[in-house]
């Protein structure tokens, strides 16, 4: 068979899609959720197709999803209006609340939001075509952050809960809420990357708008209601579209905080619509282009086998995916024979397939723009390596190994964002060790090697370049308890689990002279149960 036979054989023809997986009917889900109230629509809709395809013959039909609202500027500002009176200039119910009753608001969500499960998984499939199995780790993974995001808040809030004393000053110091927060998740993970902003935020104390991704979009339907039922109204406002509702909402000057995940071109436009840009905190997690370097000692099958996952796992639509791979000329042929192996064996097929790698790409002219990468990586002098590599049917993309690629080719500097895998040949370690200090990216490294001391000569250089040097093995966020953060275009602020409550918060602290009559007052403030701020209470 050839490629283009054996890539539209992996679409389905109709009745062979699993009863278990299959959408019932088009939706035409017009509910937004707004100052605590699920509202209809009525204006303007998009149509959603998916990328998987039905096929008859040679010909594919995209699997027609339905229809989603595209909001207007009056919705935006309405779920501002509803954001901030929820706030209440930081007076209102939500952020002077007591932080285990905020805890208890989040823990009553986590049920309801595990009752959504196989809905969740089915839209991830059909919309952004994520493997079942990627989709489900995405829902329990996601599930277990807002446990642990509950757990780190618990400790966060008994180390504040004692006075200090400094030169005879008292003080007790917690942190506060910062305001209404934007957030804005991304079509690759759609319900972790949201709900690693939105529950920290929530938690501290602000009140939210999310703002759901394009594509990515139908996972939130079946969550309104349990937003609407777990938290007070204004504190959640879930709307959908484009920038006609973004526009007003940052323009509005209402906004505290901008939690984004995307590229960073997009970050930069919407900060600048805000007209007190000081007054924006921004939280970003933006463009990667995270190199792998593999050396002279590299431990091969290892490193193989690591850059492939690494690079392809989701068809290579991860922001931390491995984008580029630096290999020492010593041992080219051999890791480039084993890519090549390695992509051979992958599975291309259905989100639902058991063990699927490769799925179909979920985004409008994805493949044209691998094709124009391609195009000219080959026109300077590269070429794809492994069989078929490049060739698509519909949106399936069998992954293309391509080598040697240099910089004065698109390929080494832009996220392809795809299954592409660039393999760049180097002689001293100082090529990939300068072509890192000089890319607008900053976000993991992978390094691959046996030998100590040539380990810790890349080591050095580059923590001082990314933010995670990953020693062999991929780059990857996880564990989410440690710090996930980028420098240059690849990211503003932390987002762990810890580290995103103090994203989303502002150290704040009331302090005393110790004199005698101060301490009486402080002491009746505190014994008296007067203040939710001023408190020896730390228990939840
Ligand atoms: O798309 C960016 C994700 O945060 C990457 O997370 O490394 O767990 O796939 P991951």
């Amino acid at each position: 068979m050839s490629i283009v036979e054996r890539l539209l054989d992996a679409y389905p023809r109709e009745g062979d899609i699993p009863s278990e997986y299959a959408l019932a009917a088009p939706l035409e889900d017009r509910g937004y959720l707004l100052n605590g109230e699920i509202l209809r629509w009525p204006g303007e809709m998009t149509r959603i197709d998916s990328t998987v395809a039905v096929r008859s013959g040679d010909r594919l039909a995209p699997v027609h999803l339905g229809y989603g609202p595209v909001l207007d500027e009056a919705a935006g500002l309405a779920a501002v209006a509803a954001a901030d009176a929820a706030y209440g200039d930081g007076m209102g119910a939500w952020p002077t609340m007591g932080v285990a009753e905020r805890i208890r608001h989040v823990r009553e969500f986590i049920p309801r939001l595990e009752a959504c499960r196989d809905d969740v998984v089915r839209f991830m499939m059909w919309e952004i075509c994520k493997p079942l199995k990627e989709a489900r780790d995405e829902f329990e993974r996601t599930v277990e952050d807002i446990r642990d995001t509950v757990e780190a808040l618990d400790g966060l809030h008994r180390a504040s809960a004692r006075f200090v004393e400094e030169k005879g000053i008292f003080a007790q110091i917690r942190r506060a809420p910062l305001g209404p927060v934007l957030c804005m998740g991304p079509y690759n993970y759609p319900l972790n990357e949201t709900f690693a902003t939105l529950i920290p935020a929530l938690l501290m104390g602000n009140t939210a708008i999310v703002k759901t991704p394009r594509q990515g979009r139908l996972i939130f339907g079946p969550l309104l209601e349990a937003f609407r039922d777990c938290f007070p109204k204004g504190v959640v406002n879930v709307l959908h579209g484009d920038r006609r509702v973004v526009r007003p909402i940052l323009q509005s000057g209402r906004i505290s905080v901008l939690a984004f995940i995307g590229t960073s071109a997009v970050a930069a436009s919407l900060r600048a619509l805000h007209p007190h840009p000081n007054r924006l905190r921004c939280v970003l997690g933006l463009d990667a282009k995270n190199p792998a370097i593999v050396t002279e000692s590299a431990d091969m099958e290892l490193a193989a086998s690591e850059v492939l996952t690494g690079s392809l796992a989701f068809s290579g639509q991860r922001c931390t995916a491995l984008k580029i791979v630096f290999v020492h000329e010593s041992r080219l042929d051999e890791m480039l024979e084993r890519l090549s192996r390695g992509i051979g064996r992958l599975t291309v097929g259905m989100p639902w397939i058991q063990g699927v790698n490769i799925t179909p790409l979920p985004t409008h002219g994805k493949i044209e723009y691998l094709t124009e990468l391609l195009d000219d990586a080959r026109s300077r002098g590269a070429h794809v390596v492994n069989p078929d590599g490049g060739a698509s049917v519909g949106a399936l993309y069998h992954p293309a190994l391509l080598s040697p690629v240099s910089g004065d080719m698109r390929v080494f500097h832009e996220e392809q964002f795809g299954p592409i895998v660039p393999v760049v040949p180097y002689r001293d370690a100082r090529e990939p060790i300068e072509a890192l200090v000089r890319s607008k990216y900053g976000q993991q490294v992978s390094v691959f090697s046996s030998d100590p001391e040539a380990l810790a000569r890349l080591i050095d250089p580059l923590v001082n370049q990314v933010c995670r040097v990953n020693v062999n093995s991929k780059c990857q966020r996880g564990p989410d308890t440690f710090p996930f953060t980028g420098r240059k275009d690849s990211a503003e602020g932390t987002l762990s689990v810890s580290d995103a409550l103090r994203c989303f918060s502002i150290r704040t602290l009331v302090a005393a002279k110790g004199t005698e009559g101060n301490k009486a007052l402080l002491n009746d403030i505190v014994g008296g149960g007067r203040s939710t701020f001023l408190s020896t209470d730390g228990s939840l």
